[in-house]
């Protein structure tokens, strides 16, 4: 099926997507998903109704929507480490039974939400000012993403995160902040993530050392209960999750507290029913009308059959200036793989490289290569109707009118013809050839657009939920595990037994010329 989409894709290649509008005058209505008042526009891509009816089959033959159940269902899914994927529960509020090895899991998931919202009423009532999310990861991203998105609802103290362990980040992040009205949270599935604990660790010393009450200012969000009970963290501060819910996809459960307390129970609420509302979508529409499955084969197209190695996420909405990072670990860890389930090689590419900036911020860095560089780049726009400052419309609607000019400029390029005509009054002869050519703009480059009305809670819940929607259709049809991560063990294993090396306690004799020479530059450069 692939060989005969490369054919197609290749027979076509030349054809210009004007050229489909101009055949088609329902083009972009045949070619957009809507579910809700959610569109998400693919028409400006070289799709038609043959390639997509063959990767619809492609999808079929994959058995995409028994692969959905059995997900929903609480089947065992992720076979690599024999666990269900389950974060739709998370946001099953309404729902009816989950079954987990014979057992319902919505009695515990709503109890623990409870638990959460009951507790965030209280820190929100509280003298707390300042709350810090310590986590990193799945752990951080996705309450970090939200919580800038979602910046119109903040009603609660303050929210900051602290991920990285550069001790630079919980450094400049402590700096400034009272240790008597901070609250910590140690969000980390495992509890035992290195950077996190350390950042913990430090930040529990600060609190000490400046007058705050670690034991009663920390709360944990975690499945490992024995660690956070050694942490000294008690039972009734943490926040508990099964191992059904991936890192990358629990920001609706526990995860997502400091988010909750910002934005309240309410609006929290609301982002869980964004999400249950593409959850029902996704279940429910048939083929084409399907927006998770077709914006996941809208984007096979571009990367497994036409060989496009990374995907721009290009959200024109400042307060989304963290959902391109949020989307990188959801693709990248999630679809990075070179094996299917059976351990045998997959048969073509895995995931895209995804990379963003909002725009119109982009537009004046990179967009430069998007536009005239030799490797197609889709994008991915994303755009609302309207902004959260009804003052401001001016701006919005330039920012509505660049997204879509940028869409637009991506397809319609500007030929040769075109580009002397722009410069034949400044220059003549050879001079008039060479400066058109810099001028001229290939055109015919995909892009996807999704428009929303508004970016409120349950809006952003149902474009995480696409997104991740997106994501299992991928690995179901690339045949992989999307929900592990060996990939990132290799790192940690070396960073461990590298530590007493760099420390100087250790001698660097076993390893590489290469890591021999940087840890010599490292230590000949400190105190
Ligand atoms: O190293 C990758 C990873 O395991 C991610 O999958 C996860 O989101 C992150 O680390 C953080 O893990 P934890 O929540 O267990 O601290």
């Amino acid at each position: 099926m692939w060989t005969e989409l490369k054919a197609k894709a290749a027979a076509v290649a030349d054809r210009h997507m004007l050229d489909l509008f101009e055949a088609d005058p329902d083009r972009a209505n045949r070619f957009s998903a809507q579910t809700g008042d959610m569109r998400l526009d693919y028409s400006k891509t070289n799709l038609d109704d043959d390639t997509r009816d063959q990767l619809l089959a492609l999808a079929d033959a994959a058995d995409w929507q028994a692969k959905r159940d059995a997900m929903f269902a609480g089947a065992p899914i992720n076979q690599t480490e024999g666990r269900a994927v389950l974060h739709t529960a998370l946001r099953n509020l309404d729902g009816g039974a989950v079954m987990v090895d014979d057992a319902d899991v919505m009695p515990g998931v709503l109890d623990t939400l409870a638990r959460m919202r009951s507790y965030a009423d209280a820190v929100r009532g509280s003298d707390i000012t300042d709350v810090i999310n310590i986590g990193i990861g799945g752990s951080d991203l996705g309450p970090a993403m939200a919580a800038q998105a979602l910046a119109p609802y903040h009603d609660g103290p303050r929210v900051h995160f602290v991920s990285n362990v550069d001790g630079a980040h919980i450094a400049d992040t402590l700096r400034g902040l009272d240790a008597k009205t901070t609250l910590v949270i140690v969000a980390s599935k495992t509890f035992t993530t290195i950077e996190t604990m350390t950042n913990a660790r430090t930040a529990r010393a600060w609190m000490k050392d400046h007058g705050g009450d670690p034991s009663a200012q920390f709360a944990a969000l975690s499945t490992n209960m024995e660690k956070t009970a050694d942490f000294g963290i008690p039972a009734e501060r943490v926040f508990g999750f099964e191992d059904w819910v991936g890192g990358r996809y629990s920001m609706w459960g526990p995860i997502g507290l400091s988010v909750m307390i910002a934005v309240g129970p309410k609006a929290f609420d609301a982002f869980l029913r964004g999400g249950q509302a593409m959850d029902r979508h996704f279940c429910a529409a048939e083929g084409v009308e399907n927006m998770p499955l077709m914006h996941a084969l809208v984007g096979m197209w571009h990367r497994q059959v036409l060989g496009h190695a990374t995907r721009a996420v290009l959200p024109y909405d400042q307060r989304l200036a963290l959902l391109p990072a949020y989307f990188q670990q959801l693709e990248m860890e999630s679809n990075g793989k070179s094996v299917t389930m059976d351990g045998k090689p997959v048969a073509v590419e895995s995931g895209p490289v995804v990379w963003g900036a909002p725009g119109t911020n982009g537009q004046h860095a990179f967009y430069q290569l998007i536009h005239q560089g030799t490797d197609v780049i889709p994008c991915e726009f994303m755009i609302a109707a309207q902004g959260h400052e009804p003052e401001l419309r001016h701006h919005h609607d330039l920012l509505v009118a660049n997204c879509l000019a940028q869409s637009e400029a991506l397809m319609r390029g500007r030929s040769l013809d075109e580009a002397r005509a722009k410069v034949a009054d400044k220059f003549t002869g050879d001079e008039l050839e060479r400066q058109a050519a810099h001028r001229v703009f290939p055109g015919n480059r995909p892009s996807v657009t999704l428009a929303y009305p508004l970016l409120d809670p349950e809006t952003l819940g149902m474009i995480v939920a696409l997104y991740e929607h997106r994501v299992f259709v991928e690995g179901v049809i690339l045949g992989i595990n999307s929900y592990d991560q060996w990939g990132v063990e290799l790192g940690k294993e070396l960073a461990t037994a590298l530590q007493p090396v760099v420390e100087g306690t250790e001698s660097a004799d076993s390893k590489d010329g290469s890591t021999r020479g940087l840890v010599a530059f490292i230590h000949r450069h400190r105190d």
